[in-house]
């Protein structure tokens, strides 16, 4: 079930849209209880790396927008189980994808993004879409 979707098209959206995020599974009446605050913030962290990588790497614009959307995944019979997010970006000239980069020095000021979401998601992966652009995605158990 698609709780919602909201397009990021530029850099300085992305505060508002990691918000959007949260929003959305605050107000969402699918599944009593919904999700919890540790698990929120956890999902928040984690979008706000797809969303920020999705900003620096591709090239946004009002004609080019990431697509975000939030899903809730689960039944009536085993309830709500996961929370999982996607960012569809347009891509970049440069061929860029998203990709875990290798260990750097302990002290790097870069390459954290995507840690932290493998750290914390329950599942996450990166691909190059066949229609265009790069798909970020997470799941956050529940
Ligand atoms: N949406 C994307 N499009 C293209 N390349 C991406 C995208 N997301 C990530 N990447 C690539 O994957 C690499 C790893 O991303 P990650 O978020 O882990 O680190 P970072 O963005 O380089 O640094 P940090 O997140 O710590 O500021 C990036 O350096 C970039 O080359
Ligand atoms: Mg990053």
């Amino acid at each position: 079930m698609c709780a919602g979707e909201c397009f990021l098209g530029a850099r300085d959206e992305v505060p508002h849209v990691r918000k959007w995020v949260r929003a959305t599974l605050e107000g969402q009446t699918a599944f009593p209880g919904g999700v919890s605050p540790d698990s929120l913030d956890d999902v928040e962290l984690c979008a706000g790396e797809i969303l920020a990588n999705a900003a620096r790497y591709s090239d946004l614009s009002a004609d080019a927008m990431a697509r975000v959307s939030v899903f809730l995944i689960g039944d009536a019979e085993s309830g709500f189980r996961a929370v999982r997010v996607e960012c569809h970006d347009p891509g970049n000239v440069r061929e860029h994808v998203p990709a875990l980069r290798e260990e750097d020095a302990p002290y790097a000021t870069y390459g954290r993004g995507l840690r932290i979401v493998a750290a914390l998601a329950a599942r996450y992966d990166a691909f190059a879409h066949p229609d265009g652009g790069n798909v970020a995605w997470f799941e956050m158990d529940v």
